[in-house]
């Protein structure tokens, strides 16, 4: 449970560059959903909740935008997604908040599990108290 920074590979030269995502290989997991976010109001905050078991791997593929997580029920960390070149790797119950997008801001999301409503907790405090179980 927690979430990892990673560093991606990109192959290219001065014309342009290419990240591969496999899975099983720079992706630690089956993936079985792909979606992704753009258009967002750079004041909306998006997110608000946290998951149960949803393994997710989050790259800001254009633009920029803030992420806010806690991993541990301690505070909310800052992590500043500005480059396709870093993977947010989040896996299981992590509350994240995301806001201050750019008005090119695209966001890329692989999971391990297909979309799930019963998967999520949407209030903070439900989310300390699951935490100290
Ligand atoms: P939501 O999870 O609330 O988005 P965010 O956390 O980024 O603010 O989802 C917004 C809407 O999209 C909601 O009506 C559910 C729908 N949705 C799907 O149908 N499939 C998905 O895989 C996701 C992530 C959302």
């Amino acid at each position: 449970m927690g979430f990892e920074i990673i560093e991606l590979k990109s192959f290219g030269d001065k014309n342009g560059s290419l990240v591969p995502l496999e899975a099983n290989r720079n992706v630690p997991f089956d993936i079985k959903r792909v979606y992704y976010i753009f258009g967002t109001k750079s004041d909306f905050v998006r997110g608000k909740h946290s998951h149960l078991k949803l393994k997710q791997y989050i790259i800001c593929v254009s633009g920029s935008c803030d992420f806010y997580l806690d991993a541990d029920a301690k505070g909310k960390k800052l992590i500043s997604l500005n480059t396709p070149l870093k993977a947010i790797y989040i896996e299981g119950n992590v509350w994240r908040e995301f806001s201050n997008f750019s008005k090119d801001c695209v966001i890329l999301v692989l999971a391990n599990q297909y979309y799930d409503v019963s998967d999520y907790i949407r209030n903070y405090e439900e989310f300390l108290e699951c935490r100290k179980i």
